[in-house]
C-alpha cells in the first residue's frame, strides 16, 4: 500500500515531477522548497493528499522544525526523498559559490539524513532516498564542488546503508544517480546528451523506490557511462 512520502526540493524539475508521480500512484505526498508560490501551485494542481511546507535546507535548525511540522500534518512519514540541490549559486566568486553548494548539497543533506535516520530507528521503519548524480563519479574542472558534493552523497549513503543493516529497524537507503535531466538546473547547459525529461526521470525514480533498490541510474542507460568512466586512467582524465 502506498505510504507517506516527503520530497525535499519539490518546486521544480525532478522533485516536482516526482511529487506528481508519487501522488498519481496513491501516496500521501509532502512537498517542500523555498518558493512558496510554487508549492501553492502544486497544491492547487494535485489537491487532496498533498501537503506543503516552505523550507530552506541550509537553515538547518529551521529545516528540522519545518520537517517535524509537515510530518505531523501528514500524521507520519515512511519515505523521505532528499532531492534539493544546486550546481552553482550565482553569487559570483568561486569561493562563495563553493561554500553555498557545500551548505545546501552537503550540510543541508547531512542535517536531514541524520535526523530522518534517527526518526526511522525510533519508529522501526523508513526509507531514505538521496538524489546524487553521475557527476559524483568524477572530478570536473567546471563544477568541482558540485561533483564533490554528490560524491559525498554516495559515500555517506553507503555508510548509512551499512548502519541500517545493523539496526533493528527496517530501514532502506536508496541512492539515485541521474544523468542529464531537463530542468531549471540544466536550462542553459550545452553539450548534453541522453537528456531525459523530468517526468521520465521521476517515473524511474518512483520505480526504484518501490523496488527498494540500493542504487539506481536514471535513466537506466547511464549505468554504461558509469562503467566507462571507471575505465579511464586518472592521468588521461586529469588532462581532459
Ligand atoms: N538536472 C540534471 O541533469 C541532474 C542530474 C543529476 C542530478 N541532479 C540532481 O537532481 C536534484 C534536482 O535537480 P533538478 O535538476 O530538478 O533542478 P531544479 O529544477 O533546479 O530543482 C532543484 C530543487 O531543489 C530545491 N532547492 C534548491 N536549493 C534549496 C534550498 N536551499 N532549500 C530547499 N530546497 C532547495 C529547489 O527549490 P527552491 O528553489 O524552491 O528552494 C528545487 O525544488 C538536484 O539534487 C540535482 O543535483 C540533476
Amino acid at each position: 500500500m502506498p505510504g507517506k512520502a516527503i520530497i525535499i526540493g519539490a518546486t521544480s524539475g525532478i522533485g516536482r515531477s516526482l511529487a506528481v508521480e508519487l501522488h498519481n500512484r496513491g501516496y500521501i505526498v509532502g512537498a517542500t522548497g523555498r518558493r512558496n508560490q510554487r508549492l501553492k501551485e502544486l497544491q492547487d494542481e494535485l489537491g487532496d493528499r498533498l501537503y506543503i511546507q516552505t523550507m530552506d535546507v541550509s537553515h538547518t535548525e529551521n529545516a528540522i522544525k519545518q520537517l517535524k511540522r509537515i510530518t505531523d500534518q501528514m500524521n507520519g512519514l515512511d519515505i523521505i526523498v532528499l532531492n534539493a540541490g544546486i550546481s552553482r549559486s550565482g553569487e559570483g566568486t568561486t569561493r562563495k559559490t563553493d561554500l553555498k553548494v557545500v551548505d545546501i548539497n552537503i550540510r543541508g543533506f547531512a542535517n536531514l539524513t541524520s535526523f530522518c535516520f534517527e526518526q526511522f530507528e525510533k519508529q522501526g521503519h523508513g526509507h531514505l532516498v538521496g538524489i546524487s548524480s553521475i557527476a559524483s563519479l568524477f572530478g570536473w574542472g567546471r563544477t568541482p564542488v558540485y561533483n564533490a558534493s554528490k560524491s559525498f552523497v554516495n559515500t555517506y549513503l553507503q555508510g548509512y546503508r551499512q548502519k541500517a543493516n545493523h539496526s533493528d529497524a527496517n530501514i532502506t537507503i536508496t541512492n539515485i544517480l541521474p544523468g542529464f535531466v531537463r530542468s531549471e538546473m540544466t536550462e542553459n547547459k550545452k553539450n548534453m546528451f541522453w537528456v531525459s525529461s523530468a517526468k521520465k526521470a521521476a517515473t524511474q525514480i518512483a520505480d526504484a523506490i518501490e523496488a527498494k533498490k540500493d542504487k539506481a541510474y536514471v535513466t537506466k542507460r547511464w549505468r554504461l557511462i558509469a562503467w566507462l568512466i571507471k575505465l579511464i586512467p586518472e592521468k588521461i582524465w586529469n588532462r581532459m
